[in-house]
């Protein structure tokens, strides 16, 4: 049996309903189209030499990966908004210095955390783009805004402007104008990944995990028109690799913000 990097199905309840859908998904992503047949997950895994199941449930898409399920969640987004409601702030709006009607490229969307916390903070007269390399985080995210509802109305309109777009960073800041938005955002893989966050665990195995390069840099600062933005481990020598002499973050927290300001940069 061939080996397969990922399969696309149904849930065991859905395949009735969503058995066409995956199938269409399946032809979208170019990857092998397999009816469930009510087969257990350890069975379908064996049979098709793969670690990574897509799913089309009746709640959405999902990814099965050897270290748990991936779906579109808020994570620590409903929280961070509610903070910064309550005045509390938040390093990374400080660190971007979002405000009301800006524009963000978010050049490593992931599951768009970052983005949607984003989003709600530039509101409507603002802009969103989330670029995501991974075809299953970008299809988890962009199915998965689409569908999403919560109790705060402000919160929903946020996550569902965001424009989700699946590429590679490089090339579509290539492909952008010259200060055609206001701030470009990096968030790639932490080098020394923080084990502990539980919440990031099902998706390792499905990202990419490329480190970004100081051609993307150069790229972000020529389409930024304040300042580019990377998220890191605080003792990161990614900051010193990359020219992100200024940083932001709390002072017990193990992440900082590195922040280019487009006034100081030289090229
Ligand atoms: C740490 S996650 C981002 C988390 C995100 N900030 C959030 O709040 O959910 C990094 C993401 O960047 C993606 N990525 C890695 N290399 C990329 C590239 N060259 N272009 C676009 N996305 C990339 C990965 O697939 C992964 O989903």
């Amino acid at each position: 049996m061939e080996k397969w990097k990922f399969i696309v199905t149904t849930s065991a309840k859905g395949e009735a309903e969503k058995g066409e859908e995956a199938q269409a998904l399946a032809t979208e992503l170019g990857a092998l189209y397999v009816p469930r047949n009510k087969m257990p997950m350890p069975k379908l895994k064996e049979t098709y030499q793969t670690d990574t199941v897509v799913l089309v449930t009746r709640e959405g898409i999902e990814a099965d990966t050897e270290r748990g399920r991936c779906f579109f969640h808020l994570n620590m987004a409903q929280l961070r908004t509610q903070n910064i409601d309550r005045g509390a702030g938040d390093h990374m709006v400080e660190a971007m210095g979002l405000k009301e009607g800006m524009s963000v490229l978010d050049c490593t969307m992931g599951l768009a955390s970052d983005a949607v916390v984003a989003s709600y903070i530039v509101g409507a007269s603002g802009k969103v783009v989330g670029v995501e390399k991974s075809p299953i985080v970008h299809l988890i995210v962009s199915r998965g805004k689409a569908d999403f509802v919560c109790e705060d109305e402000r919160l929903t309109e946020a996550v569902k402007r965001i424009q989700a777009i699946q590429g590679d960073a490089l090339e579509y800041l290539r492909a952008q104008a010259d200060g055609s938005f206001d701030v470009v955002y990096f968030d790639p893989m932490f080098r020394a990944p923080v084990y502990t966050s539980a919440n990031f665990k099902p998706m390792r195995s499905i990202v990419e995990t490329d480190a970004v390069s100081t051609e993307m840099v150069r790229e972000a600062m020529r389409v930024a028109k304040y300042r580019v933005v990377m998220k890191e481990t605080k003792d990161s020598e990614e900051f010193a690799r990359l020219g992100f002499t200024k940083r932001c973050g709390g002072k017990y927290s193990r992440i900082q913000f590195g922040v280019m300001e487009k006034e100081d940069y030289d090229g």
